[in-house]
């Protein structure tokens, strides 16, 4: 039986550095309250036209360099971000150029906001099982520095929301004690507008959206009681429910990586799983919340701190905007 393994892990953030006393004074906050509420000590911000797509290729060529690969090996890309450098095409063709991939290999946009990353590796799981790709390049990378309203009345959001990519190289493998184990996914419209961008879209021509932006309707908007509430309920859910179709229980967890929302939020989900601090790795101190590049950002920061051995069991789990949620079981 084919099983898809993680052989190459890399990421890359943006040189500039945003600290918590650089938006104190941008905004009403305190450095106090940040950390106290999110854990976020510092975070990445692009420089005006620095383009995420050169993200997504720095996180790219580093995974393909772990796992001893050309770009000219790749069989697909799958790039989860909501935050694509234009409306269209996506940022996976772009990738795709900028890599120098001779083949016109298939280049998928995933947007799935920060579950966006667990969604991508599932895809190019099933195309691995299936024997459609051998190997496949998966993308988290988002900006989202410059859709957030940094004056007061966007802090709770533009406290939280950073830019940064992560990338891994799937391949298949007949390993039987090794590879990706299992998935839970799940999504749920009703709570579309709890974490949201409103515009610009297709939904107004673009000679009204002026209008629109003095009205305020294009910053990211988000109920952060109500993401709270779901989050802590949804992911330890998910990742039960992702243990038991992997026949394994929480207590064999070597490394839990949560999506990096919130200092709070993953701690209150490590809890909920019996874990201890050892079993769990974070670094939203430092990153703020890239949202679909968290999980690859960590994972790589992981694999190269030594935190990860051949066999560990690890477990992926997000949520985020839609409300959409799910978990990756694997062992590594
Ligand atoms: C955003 C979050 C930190 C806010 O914390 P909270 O304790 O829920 O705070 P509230 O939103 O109820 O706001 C409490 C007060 O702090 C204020 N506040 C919000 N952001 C602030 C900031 N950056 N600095 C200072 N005060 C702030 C609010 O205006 C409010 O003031 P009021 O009581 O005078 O109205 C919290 O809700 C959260 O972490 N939610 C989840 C967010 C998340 O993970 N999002 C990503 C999901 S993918």
């Amino acid at each position: 039986m084919l099983r898809s393994l993680i052989l190459g892990t890399g990421h890359a953030v943006p040189a500039r550095v945003v600290t918590n006393a650089d938006l104190a004074a941008q905004m009403d906050t305190s450095d106090e309250w940040i950390r106290s509420r999110t854990g976020i000590e510092q975070r990445r911000w692009i420089e005006p036209g620095e383009r995420g797509v050169e993200l997504g290729k720095r996180a790219a060529l580093q995974a393909l360099a772990m796992a001893g690969l050309e770009a000219n090996d790749l069989d697909a890309i799958l790039y989860a971000t909501c935050t694509p450098d234009q409306f269209l095409p996506g940022n996976g063709v772009y990738l795709q150029r900028e890599l120098g991939i001779a083949a016109t290999i298939p280049a998928i946009d995933i947007r799935m906001q920060c579950a966006g990353f667990i969604y991508a590796l599932s895809i190019a799981d099933a195309y691995i099982r299936t024997g459609a790709f051998r190997r496949v390049l998966v993308v988290g990378q988002e900006i989202q520095s410059t859709r957030m309203d940094v004056s007061t009345d966007g802090r709770n959001t533009a406290v939280i929301f950073a830019d940064g990519a992560g990338a891994v190289i799937l391949g298949d493998s007949a390993e039987a004690e090794r590879g990706i184990l299992a998935f839970d996914l799940h999504g749920d419209g009703n709570h579309a507008e709890k974490l949201w961008v409103e515009g610009p879209g297709s939904l107004v021509r673009p000679d009204a959206w002026p209008a629109e932006l003095a009205e305020g309707r294009y910053w990211l908007k988000m109920d952060g009681r109500e993401v709270f509430r779901h989050a802590v309920v949804r992911m330890p859910e998910s990742v039960r429910t992702a243990l038991s179709r992997a026949g394994e229980a929480a207590s064999g967890i070597k490394l839990l990586i949560a999506h990096q929302a919130n200092l709070r939020i993953s701690e209150a989900v490590q809890k909920e799983l019996g874990l201890a601090d050892a079993q769990s790795y974070n670094n939203i101190q430092r990153f703020g919340n890239t949202t679909a590049a968290t999980i690859p950002i960590a994972l790589d920061e992981c694999a190269r701190l030594g935190r990860l051995q051949t066999g560990d069991l690890v477990v992926l789990t997000a949520f985020g905007s839609g409300f959409v949620w799910g978990t990756c079981v694997l062992k590594w």
